[in-house]
């Protein structure tokens, strides 16, 4: 599969939630998750490689692969992470979006529809925010929460709004 970068359209617009289960989400995922690490990253969310789905794969912290398909938060912390964020959709740039939670509840669902229920803390819970966003079409490097003049000069780089 190839990896897309910003400013890309696939990036910057809303998946649709998925609605079809089965085996064969398995086999887009098992081939998403190769990309990934073939390309060295942590996460990739179905836009990256084209796919209007609402879904991704990372790797937790110790290794697990983790699929996620329709995620919702159920709940978020109010204190904040600082951790430095790459994407495989921005080669080579590295920020702290400054605004995520510590520790997030989720739920969701996998390749046959069963609903699971998780709670992540740390980096699992910064990657599970960060391919959140790539299912919403938001940028990281958009964050709000990065000082303007520096925002500006990423998304410039990456032929986004800032
Ligand atoms: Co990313």
């Amino acid at each position: 599969m190839e990896i897309l970068k910003f400013p890309h359209p696939a990036l910057l617009t809303p998946c649709k939630s998925v609605t079809v289960f089965g085996s064969e989400l398995k086999t887009i995922l098992d081939s998403m998750y190769k990309t990934m690490i073939e390309a060295k990253g942590i996460g990739l969310a179905a836009n990256q490689v084209g796919l209007d789905l609402r879904m991704f794969t990372m790797i937790l912290e110790g290794g697990t692969r983790l699929d996620v398909i329709n995620p919702e938060i159920c709940d978020s912390s109010k204190t904040i992470n600082q951790f430095k964020e790459g994407c495989l959709s921005a080669p080579g740039e590295f920020v702290i979006t400054g605004d995520r939670p510590s520790w997030v509840a989720v739920k969701y669902q996998d390749e046959f529809g069963l609903t699971h229920g998780n709670i992540f803390f740390g980096i699992n819970a910064v990657a599970f925010f960060h391919e959140l966003d790539h299912l919403d079409g938001k940028a990281f490097i958009q964050s709000k929460n990065i000082p303007k003049k520096k925002r500006r000069e990423i998304c410039r780089r990456w032929g986004l709004k800032p």
